[in-house]
């Protein structure tokens, strides 16, 4: 299977060019699965509530959710992203996942970083596993990789891949996505973006790119660099998250303890 990873440098506020950017980007690029980061079209440092409101959009019939099903459709492909929704007065930090036939369904990032606590509702749901033509992939947002209990509750459901749009600003989780992906015996395709922001003078975010693929061997099968828009598409082979023996003795997730530990 093919999976692709997109790293874009959107500019705050400038949805349509940062669309167009992407559609650009990737032009004549073919894999089964894409994932873009969180926020792509936006941008990410919203100052309040009310600023994340103005850009957030339902995710049936919504702007950025039509664009990727027509990315969708004319790549043959799924693609999983991130946006802002909302959904009666409330406002998420939300993927979605589309194919060439539409919407397939969302997540909610349930673990807000920071100033994303003033400017989004955290999601109430737990993070969901798709089945894309017969192959099942979790969904988490960026700091959701602080918590290790997100892609075992992923794997567990019965995760291959973990899609992972992100909009990272700590150096860790490049790193710690090798122990996610060694901990599951999954891939992880996390999809970061590069660039500043400063929406607030003297509170300057650096995004790290590294967007990257990781195998359940814990193997880099690409990183992308720290400050270009990159697009890689890599092979990956299935049958390796779908194998949880590590040896003939230890099959990773019947050996849990959870006699002993919650
Ligand atoms: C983050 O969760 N975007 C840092």
């Amino acid at each position: 299977m093919k999976v692709a990873i997109v790293q874009n440098r959107p500019e705050f506020g400038n949805v349509q060019d940062n669309l167009n950017r992407i559609e650009e980007m990737l032009a004549g690029k073919a894999a089964e699965l894409f994932v873009l980061p969180e926020l792509f079209a936006t941008g990410y440092r919203f100052k309040n509530m009310d600023e994340a409101h103005r850009f957030a959009e339902p995710v049936s019939g919504g702007k950025t959710t039509h664009f990727l099903i027509s990315l969708a459709k004319k790549n043959k492909a799924h693609f999983i992203a991130g946006l802002v929704e909302i959904e009666g007065d409330q406002v998420y930090n939300s993927s979605v996942i589309v194919g060439p036939k539409g919407l397939i369904g969302r997540y909610r990032k349930i673990h807000l970083f920071d100033t994303e606590k003033s400017c989004f509702h955290a999601g109430k749901d737990v993070p969901p596993v798709f089945d894309l033509d017969g192959v099942k992939v979790g969904v988490m947002i960026c700091f959701d990789w602080r918590f290790p209990e997100t892609a075992r509750s992923l794997a567990l459901k019965g995760a291959e891949i973990i899609a992972h749009p992100s909009n990272l600003v700590l150096p860790h989780c490049p790193q710690a996505m090798i122990t996610r992906c060694l901990e599951n015996r999954i891939f992880a395709i996390t999809a970061d973006r590069v660039g500043e922001e400063e929406r607030i003078p003297g509170e300057k975010l650096n995004f790290i790119g590294q967007s990257q693929v990781v195998d359940p061997d814990g193997n880099i099968l690409v990183r992308a660099s720290e400050k270009e828009e990159e697009v890689h598409i890599v092979d990956i082979d299935l049958k390796k998250a779908r194998d949880k023996y590590l040896n003939s003795q230890n099959e990773i997730f019947k050996d849990r303890r959870t006699d002993l530990y919650l």
